[in-house]
């Protein structure tokens, strides 16, 4: 990939400009910067090779040359997105859901709140950073990354949760390209519906371990551990605990797992 052949790649869909790097730190740092300098809204920056990805609380994302998609879109923030800015990583997790769905025809599922899961395995993180001028938001960066060729899954000691690859789930050869255009479509697609009732039935639709045990491990420490409700109309997860009253846990620095056992 380059500079020319991606924007050729991407000309039919409406963004607002391209960047190709073959090799960054990671495209939402480049992305963040770029928002700064005025970049257009709807603006993305892809790389060849991630060397410093970042997830949550700085844990690590990582990307393999060849065989991972490593990209970052733009979107300034329009009158309603200020309020739904903690919709955007779960925006994001749904638009690689639909891509794979209808691209590949896969059913990948949402691990509270936005990760990608084909089989039980992470196969995407989405990693949104919001850009605060007080309490005006300027500008949203929603950082993507795909495990497309099965050797772009990490070996197990580096994660806490299993992950997998599109290809290991599909059993075929995928063109991470072409799922970087289906990707971005649907973003840009459906970028009007975040917070709409559709968007949460969507979302409820699509998550994994619903009706199960679950343990939730909020950042102020503890556990919660019950059965997955569902949603709230504020994006929360719900908790159904043994003592048959329900716990809302906010997203935030929240690690969900299948109850052990
Ligand atoms: P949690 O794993 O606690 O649910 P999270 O999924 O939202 O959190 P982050 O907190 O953003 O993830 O941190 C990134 C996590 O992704 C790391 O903990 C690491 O285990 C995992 N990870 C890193 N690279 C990959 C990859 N290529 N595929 C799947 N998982 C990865
Ligand atoms: C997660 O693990 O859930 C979040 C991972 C997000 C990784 C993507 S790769 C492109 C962008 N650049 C980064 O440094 N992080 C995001």
């Amino acid at each position: 990939m380059d500079q020319i052949a991606l924007q050729e790649l991407l000309s039919a869909l409406p963004l607002g400009a391209v960047r190709y790097v073959d090799e960054t730190a990671s495209t939402n740092d480049d992305a963040l910067q770029w928002l700064a300098e005025g970049a257009p809204d709807a603006s993305l920056v892809c790389t060849g090779m991630q060397t410093r990805g970042r997830g949550r609380m700085e844990r690590a994302w990582y990307s393999t040359p060849g065989a991972s998609l490593a990209f970052s879109v733009i979107f300034h923030a329009g009158s309603a997105e200020p309020q739904a800015v903690s919709l955007l990583a779960p925006f994001a997790g749904l638009a690689v859901c639909k891509a794979l769905e209808t691209s590949l025809g896969l059913s990948p599922c949402i691990k509270w709140p936005n990760d990608v899961l084909l089989g039980g395995k992470k196969v995407a993180g989405v990693l949104a950073e919001a850009v605060w001028d007080g309490p005006v938001c300027r500008g949203v960066v929603i950082g993507i990354g795909v495990n497309v060729a099965s050797r772009s899954i990490p070996p197990m000691q580096a994660l806490v949760f299993p992950a997998g690859s599109i290809e290991q789930a599909a059993g075929r050869t995928v063109d991470r390209w072409e799922l970087l255009h289906a990707i971005i479509a649907e973003l840009l697609h459906s970028r009007s519906t975040i917070g709409s009732t559709g968007f949460f039935q969507e979302w409820e639709g699509r998550l994994a371990f619903k009706g199960e045990r679950v343990e939730v491990f909020p950042p102020a420490g503890g556990r919660v551990s019950g059965r997955l409700a569902g949603i709230t109309p504020a994006g929360s997860l719900r908790i159904g605990l043994d003592d048959g009253t329900t716990r809302d846990v906010e997203a935030g620095d929240v690690s969900l797992r299948p109850a052990p056992g």
